[in-house]
């Protein structure tokens, strides 16, 4: 028993002994629990959100000493990871396509394409161009798989010749599960950066077998939360696993 409250008193002193983080350590940020005031001759200093450090008094910057969370970027995605959420007058082209394939986001089985796909669930999927599935120019699995988007019909094909548009605002969901790449489709999918020939920097490519609501228009894009059934359908694909 005596034992046992020995124990006790020294693990009481232990702790206090780390109370203050010590020059050099670590003394604050999301998930700390350990000290969060510093030896004396140092004080608590802010670099990121996840990490504050006590900086020796004569080094510390003291305009970051109590820097406010809004400052810090550590939990926004790499910009070139992102893909463009459109809206705000943004406009693409759009063609139809039918290949019966899986597609560059993994979403089939032996290269045979989910049906799922062929846009009987109420939802379309379409091939994005390349800014769209991935603005680094994966070419699979890019970070716009599995992003929904609105596409409302302007009514209007990009040229003449090149489609009949069909009924302005009409609306469809297209979630992106394959890539139109700029090579070999420089006419419709641009580059990132870049313009089809009609002048838009964002195409969708929209798999359908069979008649479809518009032919070739141009639609005003957003995204949007994909439909649950979507988000269930396309988490059978390879890419769904982040690969
Ligand atoms: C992607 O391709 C475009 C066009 O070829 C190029 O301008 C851009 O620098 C590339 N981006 C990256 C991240 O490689």
């Amino acid at each position: 028993m005596m034992l046992i409250v020995q124990t006790f008193m020294l693990t009481a002193v232990a702790s206090l002994a780390v109370a203050q983080a010590p020059v050099w350590g670590q003394c604050g940020g999301t998930g700390w629990t350990g000290a969060t005031t510093c030896a004396a001759g140092s004080v608590c200093t802010v670099s990121n959100q996840y990490y504050s450090q006590c900086i020796p008094s004569s080094s510390a910057p003291t305009s970051t000493a109590s820097a406010p969370h809004t400052t810090t970027t550590a939990s926004s995605p790499p910009s070139s990871t992102s893909v463009p959420t459109g809206g705000s007058g943004m406009q693409a082209t759009t063609t139809r396509y039918f290949d019966g394939l899986e597609g560059a986001c993994g979403c089939g089985s032996n290269n045979a394409m989910f049906s799922w796909q062929a846009g009987s669930a109420g939802f379309y999927t379409a091939a994005a161009s390349q800014a769209i599935f991935d603005q680094a120019n994966k070419s699979w699995c890019g970070a716009g798989c599995g992003l929904c988007f609105q596409l409302t019909s302007t009514g209007n094909a990009p040229c003449q010749g090149c489609g009949t548009g069909g009924a302005a605002g009409q609306s469809i969901i297209a979630m992106v599960t394959n890539l139109c790449p700029n090579n070999g489709n420089a006419q419709w999918c641009p580059a990132v950066g870049g313009k089809n020939q009609y002048g838009f920097s964002y195409h969708f490519d929209i798999m359908s077998n069979g008649n479809f609501i518009w032919d070739n228009a141009v639609v005003d894009f957003k995204q949007v939360a994909c439909p649950s059934n979507a988000m269930t359908d396309f988490s059978q694909c390879v890419c769904a696993s982040g690969a």
